[in-house]
């Protein structure tokens, strides 16, 4: 079994699909949520699954390596940030090397970086009067949104869109890729990099 945990941080409408499709897998499963807020849906979402969920606390995460351990309890192998706002620090960036994966609301290197996020991102889009927006799967590395771009798919905007018609479009492309990018990611590479391995974090 290959082991997925989401980290997550707002409503999770992204982590329930996930949820959802690998509730259909047979060989891959969505071991574990990390959220960092205790009032988030997605925690909520995860206890009706009957999915673990562990709550972060922020000079945790980046003074010590407890969340470490912690993945390796769940035999974690691979990670999907789906809505989660923190910075990776780096010990967890070199620990999932090429196992994690962040979903981003726009064309990236396009509308990226610091501060974007949310509705940040289509304000920042409508404003510049762009013709397409979309979404981008990136692998995780020690800056934000800066990682190797693996998937995009597009969406037109017209001017009548507003930045909440735009966000709308994106999340539904969202909805529709991201399980099945992740899937496709860890079948493609995850797996093969673990069996040549001593079989990693979560093994
Ligand atoms: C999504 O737009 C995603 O691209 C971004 O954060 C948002 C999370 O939304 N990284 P949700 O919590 O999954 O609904």
């Amino acid at each position: 079994m290959t082991s997925i945990a989401i980290f997550a941080s707002g409503t999770g409408s992204n982590a329930a699909r996930i949820i959802e499709h690998f509730a259909e897998v047979d060989d891959i499963e969505v071991a574990l949520v990390i959220c960092n807020k205790s009032t988030a849906g997605v925690l909520q979402l995860a206890a009706e699954a009957g999915i673990p969920s562990h709550l972060l606390d922020r000079s945790t995460f980046y003074h010590q390596e407890e969340i470490l351990n912690v993945l390796s309890q769940f035999r974690i192998d691979f990670i999907a940030l789906a809505g989660f706002l923190w910075l990776i620090p780096p010990y967890l960036v070199s620990a999932y090397d090429g196992r994690m994966l962040n979903i981003h609301p726009a064309l990236l290197p396009k509308y990226g970086g610091k501060g974007m996020y949310g509705m940040h991102v289509h304000q920042a889009v409508k404003a510049a009067g762009e013709a397409e927006s979309g979404i981008s799967i990136h692998l995780v590395n020690e800056a934000f949104d800066e990682g190797s771009v693996i998937f995009q798919a597009r969406c037109q905007l017209n001017a009548d869109d507003t930045a909440e018609t735009i966000r709308a479009k994106v999340l539904k492309l969202e909805h529709r890729h991201y399980a099945t990018v992740i899937e496709d990611y860890i079948r493609d590479v995850v797996m093969s990099d673990l069996k040549n391995s001593d079989g990693g974090v979560g093994s």
